[in-house]
């Protein structure tokens, strides 16, 4: 039977690697929205493309040539045949990837993408992102915002870039991006019918756990 667990949350929450773990724990596929949008900010980059010219931004989206693996245990991402799994989250996207996500045209095209991929998978799957419980799994069995205070998240973020980052680097990625992305995404209040779960004094385990408590209630 289907079981689609929506899971949103703003940067270094934690939904990246506590979706996939929730995954793997339910044996369902995992569908991580963010490297779609990220994706795009690297084609855009790669071919030179203007990030202020909402057309060609558009055109990439719909153009796009991608392949992207909904296992938990392997994320791989591959535009025009290549692997940009790693090369995604650098910096320099991190950076652009909010230019890329405020196009309506680039939105309308991800998400009928997200939802092909969730129907292709018989509606088992965990789905990550900004706007999953709002608009593109609003029917989703389980709908949950995993949220964490502002320090958490930037100590979260610090750690898992390896401590190679400066404070103002951080804030840049975090805060900086938190605040263009609710122009189109609003993430930091769980709309009706949303279990919330602040996993700011949780540890990786205990997340895990309080978002299965929410799945099996
Ligand atoms: O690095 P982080 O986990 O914060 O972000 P991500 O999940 O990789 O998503 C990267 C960016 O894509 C976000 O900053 C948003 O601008 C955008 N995004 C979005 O607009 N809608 C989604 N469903 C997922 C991501």
């Amino acid at each position: 039977r289907p079981l689609v667990v929506a899971i949103d949350g703003p940067s270094g929450s934690g939904k990246s690697s506590v979706s996939k773990e929730v995954a793997r724990q339910l044996r369902l596929a995992y569908l991580d929205t963010g490297a779609m949008y990220r994706a795009v900010a690297w084609d855009c980059l790669d071919r030179d493309v203007d990030l202020d010219d909402g057309e060609l931004v558009e055109a990439a989206a719909r153009t796009l040539d991608l392949e992207l693996s909904t296992s938990p245990d392997a994320e791989r991402v591959v535009v025009r045949g290549a692997d940009v799994t790693d090369a995604i989250r650098e910096p320099r996207i991190s950076a652009s990837v909010s230019a890329v996500a405020t196009n309506l045209g680039v939105r309308d095209e991800l998400i009928r993408r997200q939802r092909a991929i969730i129907a292709a998978h018989g509606r088992r799957m965990v789905v990550e992102g900004r706007d999953i419980t709002t608009v593109v799994a609003r029917d989703a069995e389980v709908r949950l915002l995993l949220t964490a205070s502002e320090e958490a998240r930037l100590r979260r973020r610090g750690a898992q870039l390896g401590g190679t980052q400066s404070v103002e680097d951080l804030l840049e990625q975090v805060v900086a991006r938190d605040a263009k992305d609710s122009a189109v995404a609003s993430f930091t209040q769980a709309a009706d019918g949303v279990y919330t779960v602040d996993s700011s004094d949780l540890d990786f385990d205990q997340t895990v756990d309080a978002v299965l408590g929410v799945v099996h209630a």
